[in-house]
């Protein structure tokens, strides 16, 4: 920890984000440069542990407000351009939802935190949200808003199906009990994007080739963050900072439609 002319107390957690305390205050206060723009406040705890979960959330929330922001008003006019879905590329698909009603899709390629842009309507907390599953080509991933959190909607391809079990051994809980892809539709995993670890925003990483952070890659997930690792089906590695998988949302399918949420 290191004590500035202001009598701030500063501790690096990563490049553009602090702690630190001020003299009068008990509590730790967050700093944030995000694309440089300085952010600062108190975030109201006096425990540390807890000030980082919430300058990681923070940080989240801001570096989505500015993907919607500059978003937001392109998605419908790409849509109207580019209503078919372009998947040959195995990237992650910018995809909105609405509610239980017509799912609007945009097919290009971007990382996650600007993938994922909700709709205003499906802003609405509580209800099901439906999904086209049939514009999602094999090796996609696609990005559905569910209670305003990221869920990550899979097509895994044959090879994946294959190579999941080969990654028993290297993940914490192989919850096989779950099946291969974790999902009552083997072809199709559904998943909360967030993080266990401090709940970031992990990216989708289909490729199978040496990583590095891993050589024996087999496709993923991987959470720059703090460096935590999940296979396909979202199950977390042995050693990393997450403790848990990636949590599976309820969900249904219905022929080419998945439901997401508790049916009504
Ligand atoms: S939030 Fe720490 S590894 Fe993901």
């Amino acid at each position: 920890m290191s004590k500035n002319k202001q009598g701030k107390k500063h501790i690096h957690i990563l490049d553009g984000m602090s702690l630190y305390k001020r003299d009068k205050s008990p509590f730790y206060w967050g700093y944030l440069n995000v694309g440089g723009e300085i952010y600062k406040k108190s975030l109201k705890t006096r425990d540390k542990r807890e000030a980082e979960k919430f300058l990681f959330e923070w940080k989240s929330k801001l570096l989505l407000d500015k993907s919607l922001n500059k978003l937001n008003g392109n998605l419908e006019m790409d849509v109207l351009k580019n209503p078919v879905v372009n998947n040959t590329r195995r990237k992650a698909l910018m995809i909105t939802s609405s509610l239980m009603g017509a799912v609007t899709v945009a097919g290009f390629a971007v990382p996650f935190l600007s993938a994922w842009n909700p709709s205003e309507r499906a802003k609405a907390l509580g209800a099901s949200v439906k999904f086209d599953l049939s514009k999602l080509e094999p090796g996609a991933m696609a990005v559905v808003e569910w209670r305003r959190t990221p869920i990550f909607v899979v097509h895994q391809t044959p090879k994946a199906l294959e190579n999941l079990p080969k990654l028993n051994n290297r993940v914490t809980d192989p919850v096989l009990s779950e099946g291969v892809a974790r999902s009552t539709n083997e072809k199709f995993t559904v998943l909360k994007g967030v993080c266990t670890h401090l709940s970031c925003a992990p990216k989708y990483h289909p490729e199978i080739e040496p990583k590095a952070w891993d050589e024996q890659w087999l496709g993923g997930f991987f959470c720059p963050c703090h460096g935590s690792k999940f296979d396909l089906a979202g199950r977390v590695y042995k050693g990393v900072p997450a403790p848990t998988n990636l949590e599976v949302p309820p969900h249904t399918f219905e022929g080419d439609t998945l439901i997401i949420g508790e049916l009504t």
